[in-house]
């Protein structure tokens, strides 16, 4: 290994708490993982196992209460994610590390197009006039393979299949081409040909962009197309973690076991 190459990310020994009613939990206990330039890596684990809490810690997403502390690093590059100004962070947010939410509709505003959505974001970071913009947003949504997108730029979330518009926010997300994808369930909502087409997209992605992505999901079976490595999390801790084939050759922990072969008895 090279030691002198630092990754893209880095979280070292995270740990999050929450309060409520005086009660203090911890959410996540010692969280720690890379993801390298280019690479994609799957969290995987069941409902409440702590799979939104990390990708939202690495963009401080969570809001106080229900936090009440959060510790260890996040290095973006030389950045601390933890410890850096609101300014630095609101520069990184969208535009090098962008997020899907794992819900579209509570991510997208439904008073606005989606158009003028993806414009507004387009603009927010980069100094570029309407015209430009609206040519940029309308090839975006081709390239998430929206039909007629620039008849789609009018369409407000509530006109959208739920595939649409999780391509939309797709759409937002790449618009600032950011290096990091933090992909929250990003296809848990749909139906099977759809999901397919969205994971499609992403394995597109990777290729063309080379964009890293971290996919959190509860299918294996998704995780199963689209990862280079894994990471499963039970309670808020790592359990067990690897490059995908070696996980999947020869679990070591039998939860990891028992995941897939739910997966082989579909
Ligand atoms: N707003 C909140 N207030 C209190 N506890 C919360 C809140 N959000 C999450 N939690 C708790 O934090 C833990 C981790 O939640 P998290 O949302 O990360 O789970 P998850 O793995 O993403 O689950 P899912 O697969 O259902 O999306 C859970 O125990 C959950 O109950
Ligand atoms: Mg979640």
């Amino acid at each position: 290994m090279n030691l002198n190459r630092s990754p893209l990310l880095q979280v070292i020994d995270l740990n999050v708490d929450f309060k409520s009613e005086g009660k203090t939990t911890a959410i996540l206990k010692e969280i720690s993982f890379v993801l390298e330039k280019g690479e994609t890596l799957g969290i995987v684990g069941e409902s409440g196992s702590g799979k939104t809490i990390t990708v939202q810690s690495i963009l401080n997403l969570i809001p106080t209460p229900p936090l009440s502390g959060i510790s260890g690093k996040i290095l973006f590059k030389d950045t601390d994610l933890l410890n850096c100004s609101q300014t630095q962070l609101r520069s990184i947010r969208g535009k090098e590390i962008a997020y899907i939410f794992q819900e579209p509709m509570t991510a997208l505003n439904p008073v606005l197009s989606i158009g003028d959505q993806i414009m507004e974001m387009i603009r927010t970071h980069e100094s570029t006039g309407r015209k430009s913009a609206f040519q940029k947003a309308v090839s975006l949504l081709e390239e998430v393979g929206i039909p007629s997108p620039e008849q789609r730029m009018k369409n407000f979330p509530h006109e959208l299949s739920g595939g649409m518009r999780q391509r939309a926010m797709i759409a937002m997300a790449l618009s600032c081409n950011p290096e990091i994808l933090l992909a929250d369930e990003p296809t848990t909502a749909l139906d099977v040909t759809i999901q397919a087409q969205v994971l499609e997209l992403f394995k597109e992605l990777k290729q063309t962009r080379g964009t890293s992505i971290i996919f959190v999901t509860h299918d294996l079976g998704v995780i199963a197309e689209i990862a280079d490595k894994l990471m499963v999390l039970r309670q808020g801790m790592i359990i067990e973690e690897g490059p995908l084939d070696q996980i999947f050759k020869s679990p070591q922990q039998e939860y990891t076991r028992e995941l897939i072969s739910l997966l082989g008895g579909e």
